[in-house]
């Protein structure tokens, strides 16, 4: 389980990123000691987390809703700043001055501010000023504002509610002319702000992902990086780890939302981000019809990956030998026979790679290596969302699923490895696969009907045994049948190219 953690103490110096740092002079070590004394706090919760735990609600209450809306048209955008790009948004058609608050998604609520936008640090506010008029002076014609206050907590799990809990909520409202004089602007961004959180699940890659930045993308993409991230939670460890991701999104220094004191200037700004499912993207939803290849477009240029694939310079040999990548876990749900399993992989036919789970190495080295793999297999946990990674259109996910945990793995990660355009495998383990068999006997309901005793003993079952306390040994015999099936898929495909 320790193994999940990122090792913060080497985080701390890894922060190899610009900050816009508000707390003005005073560097060195200590001191960033001191600035974020919870910013480990967040990591504790991930030894019970998994994805899975978007399942939890979901398949232990009936009545919550999981789908999405379908296809809708998309509406004129004005000339002015286009903040939304959300088709049929309540806030697609917002002019160029308002406060707007899209709070209609079961996951998310995003609020949008087109005008002048301008940070009170004390508050943790956005305030929204009326147009100037040419002269200088205010205009007080009448803003289209309301003059409730929005409050929005910018993280994608509305749902859950202790852990939104310590998402800080942002306030959002229309000041009066007369505020002006009391906010003046530090800092002029010429690009508007995304609010969005470092905090939440962020140190689980799963959720880095699928909470963090693939939202962030989904929300700001097409300002094509004209836009400046105002961090909530900010930390070292986030900036170090995902910087790539980071500057590929804005082309700005990121601010440090609850230290940096100064007043931000904005000609906008937005406060949460979209959420389209779990490690989704809906086209439909986007007026630029983005694809979840876009997004792994996205990555790929973050991580430099302009390398042609190895085969395109290896066309000549015969018989190519596919890649193929093996996570290996540490703690639970391990391959008992991991060497025996890459033996016959090889046999198979597949060049074999075991790539080790959270070895503190940087995503771009893991990037590169999930990248060259033409199969990507691993038993059910975070490292899967790797599949990101993968090549779109070419490479195949094979997911083992502990017993017990089918529906979990596969509702985890099989709809994403589709919209890659990918193959999707799930092996399922019998019971006489998993280490178990060494824990309960033979006839109890937890060997032989998983789904049942889950039914009856809800999800501490799933997290604690199925999930948290168990290993596999796979049945080598089934196994090679698959990894035969997808050796020869990986031969049918042309040898190099998109
Ligand atoms: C400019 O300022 C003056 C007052 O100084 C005001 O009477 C006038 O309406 C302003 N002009 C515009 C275009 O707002
Ligand atoms: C402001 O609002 C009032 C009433 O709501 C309206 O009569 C007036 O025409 C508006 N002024 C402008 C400049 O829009
Ligand atoms: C989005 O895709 C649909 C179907 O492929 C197509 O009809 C539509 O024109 C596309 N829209 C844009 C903005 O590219
Ligand atoms: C394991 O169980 C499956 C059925 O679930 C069976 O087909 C297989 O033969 C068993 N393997 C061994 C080694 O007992
Ligand atoms: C799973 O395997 C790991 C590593 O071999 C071991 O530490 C752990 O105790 C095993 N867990 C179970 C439930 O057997």
């Amino acid at each position: 389980m320790a193994s999940k953690l990122p090792d913060a103490t080497k985080g701390l110096g890894a922060g190899g990123m610009d900050v816009e740092d508000g707390s003005g002079g005073g560097g060195g070590g200590k001191k960033v000691a001191g600035r974020w004394p919870g910013f480990v706090h967040f990591f504790f919760v991930l030894t019970v987390v998994t994805c899975a735990l978007v399942y939890a609600p979901r398949f232990l209450s009936p009545t919550v809703p999981v789908d999405f809306l379908g296809p809708r048209q998309p509406s004129s955008g004005g000339d002015a700043l286009v903040l939304d790009n959300q088709v049929n948004s309540p806030c697609a058609s917002m002019g160029a001055h308002g406060i707007c608050c899209d709070r209609s998604d079961f996951n998310t609520d995003v609020c949008f501010m087109a005008g002048e936008v301008r940070t009170d640090a004390a508050s943790l506010s956005f305030l929204l000023f009326p147009p100037q008029a040419p002269n200088g002076t205010a205009n007080d014609a009448n803003a289209t504002v309301a003059e409730k206050e929005e409050r929005v907590r910018p993280y994608t799990r509305k749902w859950e509610k202790h852990l939104m809990a310590n998402i800080q909520e942002v306030r959002l409202r229309a000041a009066r002319p007369d505020e002006a004089d009391a906010h003046r602007c530090d800092v002029r961004h010429d690009a508007p702000a995304l609010v969005m959180t470092a905090g939440g699940y962020t140190g689980n890659l799963f959720h880095a992902f699928n909470d963090g930045f693939l939202p962030a993308w989904l929300t700001v993409q097409h300002l094509r990086r004209r836009v400046v991230l105002a961090v909530l939670a900010y930390n070292p460890w986030w900036a170090g780890t995902f910087r790539e991701l980071v500057s590929g999104l804005s082309d700005h220094h990121v601010i440090d939302l609850l230290h940096d004191k100064r007043t931000h200037c904005f000609p906008g700004a937005i406060v949460g981000t979209r959420f389209h499912g779990i490690l989704a993207v809906e086209p439909a939803r986007t007026k630029d019809n983005r694809t979840l290849v876009d997004f792994h477009d996205f990555l790929a240029g973050g991580y430099k990956d302009d390398s042609t694939p190895p085969e395109a310079t290896q066309q000549q040999q015969q018989p190519r030998r596919p890649r193929l990548g093996l996570y290996s876990r540490k703690g639970t749900r391990v391959i008992e026979n991991e060497a025996a399993v890459a033996r016959l992989a090889e046999s198979v036919g597949f060049d074999v790679s075991i790539l080790e789970t959270a070895n503190g190495a940087p995503l771009s080295s893991e990037y590169a290596a999930v990248s060259a793999c033409d199969v990507l297999v691993g038993v059910h946990g975070a490292d899967l969302t790797k599949l990101l990674f993968l090549r779109p259109r070419r490479a195949a996910l094979l997911q083992i699923a502990p017993l017990g945990v089918p529906h979990v793995a596969r509702g985890c990660y099989e709809k994403a490895t589709a919209m890659m355009e990918m193959q999707y495998e799930q092996y399922d383990a019998a019971a006489n696969e998993s280490s178990l068999v060494r824990k309960y006997p033979a006839d109890d309901v937890v060997l032989r009907d998983p789904e049942a005793a889950t039914r009856e003993r809800g999800w501490d079952l799933t997290a604690r045994v199925y999930l948290g306390g168990q290993n596999v040994s796979l049945d080598l015999g089934r196994f090679g049948d698959t990894l035969r099936r997808l050796h020869s898929r990986a031969l049918r495909l042309p040898v190099a190219g998109p």
